[in-house]
């Protein structure tokens, strides 16, 4: 097992049940809850019982999915909460992926002015991203996390077991935040990730310490996204609005799926304004090409596109905010993109895509 101590918690990655047990053993809560969804209630929290004996626990259970994670689910779990008498003294687990960690902790951080939480995240995207950082929050008239605060979990708990259930999309989408990790600020993890051929088969302890320490260490110099943090949203200002885009569509894509195409197409900016060279440029359309699947951008749809740009929480004034990389490994911040650019951006990716 291994432990990235952060500032105020720790992240345990691999066996971690030992370390669970002690530290409920240690806090001695009044009331334990474990939140989960439909499929984490089947697929999960036998495991965490078989693991973890005489827990005096309560589970709330709530229905799976984005589409949940709003102010109606929240009252549930308040409503919850309070039927069964959580004081002060209580601790939430989140048992999940990162719709039950954003929204299990902001219950947390708020129910009672803040009860303690802990995150077992269970999906890849969870475990190397959504469960680090503090961000937590909930979607309110469709805007996506438009409702949230900052609060750090007592600690998490990161098992790769959990990730054996996972369907192979769901792999491959969490994958793409280790890559984005590798290509803003560790070019050895990003060739490490390279070798991975099967997601399915895939021994993800190997590569997850590396990953969160990329995370650990940008969260930690910026926690509220002032500067450097924002390195972290590398492909996301082309691949939220791509992302946007086809979830209106009979073919939405998965949140990992379209931060792929966000990265290509940014990797081309980076190549065209900041010096990503060509090679590296390169290796990565490769790579993206041969794992991830391809769709086409209709040149109809790229004022669409632009406007989903625009309206990014990120941006300041009139200009489109980007994230590029000078080389893989080494992000810069704060760079804008005209127009233009951005539609041969969109252009190259079709070339790429079309070409198989
Ligand atoms: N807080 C942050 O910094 C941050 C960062 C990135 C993403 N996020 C948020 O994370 C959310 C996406 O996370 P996600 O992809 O984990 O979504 P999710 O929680 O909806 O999980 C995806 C699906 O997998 C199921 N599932 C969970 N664990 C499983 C397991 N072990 N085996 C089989 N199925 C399992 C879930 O029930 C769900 O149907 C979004 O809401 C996004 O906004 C937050
Ligand atoms: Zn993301």
């Amino acid at each position: 097992m291994q432990i990235l101590k952060l500032d105020t918690y720790s992240i345990f990655i691999g066996d971690i049940w030992k370390e669970l047990e002690q530290f409920l053993e240690k806090k001695q809560y009044a009331h334990v809850f474990i939140l989960v969804d439909e499929n984490t209630l089947e697929l999960c929290l036998p495991i965490f019982f078989d693991k973890i004996k005489n827990t005096n626990s309560e589970v709330i259970i709530v229905p799976p999915g984005e589409q949940f994670k709003n102010l109606e689910t929240c009252q549930h779990i308040w409503s919850e909460l309070m039927r069964l008498n959580a004081t002060r003294n209580s601790l939430l687990i989140n048992l999940g992926g990162g719709v039950i960690g954003d929204m299990g902790g902001f219950c947390a951080a708020t129910f009672k002015r803040g009860i303690d939480f802990i995150q077992i995240p269970t999906t890849l995207l969870s475990q190397v991203d959504s469960s680090i950082g503090g961000k937590l929050g909930i979607d309110f008239e469709n805007v996506k996390n438009s409702i949230g605060v900052f609060e750090n979990p007592q600690a998490v708990f990161i098992d790769p077991i959990f990730l054996k259930t996972l369907e192979e999309e769901e792999l491959r989408s969490g994958m793409t935040e280790m890559l984005k990790h590798g290509l803003i600020e560790d070019a050895t993890h990003w060739n490490q990730l390279l070798e991975i051929d099967d997601v399915s088969e895939t021994d993800w302890l190997k590569y997850l310490p590396t990953s969160l320490q990329v995370k650990q260490r940008i969260v930690e110099a910026d926690p509220f996204e002032k500067n450097i943090r924002k390195a972290l949203n590398y492909g996301h200002t082309i691949g939220h609005a791509v992302e946007t885009f086809f979830l209106e569509t009979p073919t939405p894509l998965r949140h990992g799926e379209a931060i792929a195409i966000g990265i290509i197409c940014e990797s081309y900016l980076s190549a065209q304004q900041v010096g990503l060279p060509e090679m590296e440029l390169n290796s990565i359309c490769d790579f993206f090409k041969l794992k991830y699947p391809q769709v086409h951008l209709e040149e109809k749809n790229f004022p669409t596109l632009i406007d989903w740009m625009r309206k990014d929480k990120k941006n300041v004034g009139a200009e489109i905010n980007f994230t590029l990389i000078k080389k893989i490994g080494e992000a810069v911040i704060n760079q804008t993109c005209g127009e233009e650019e951005i539609v041969e951006s969109l252009r190259f990716y079709n070339r790429l895509a079309d070409n198989s």
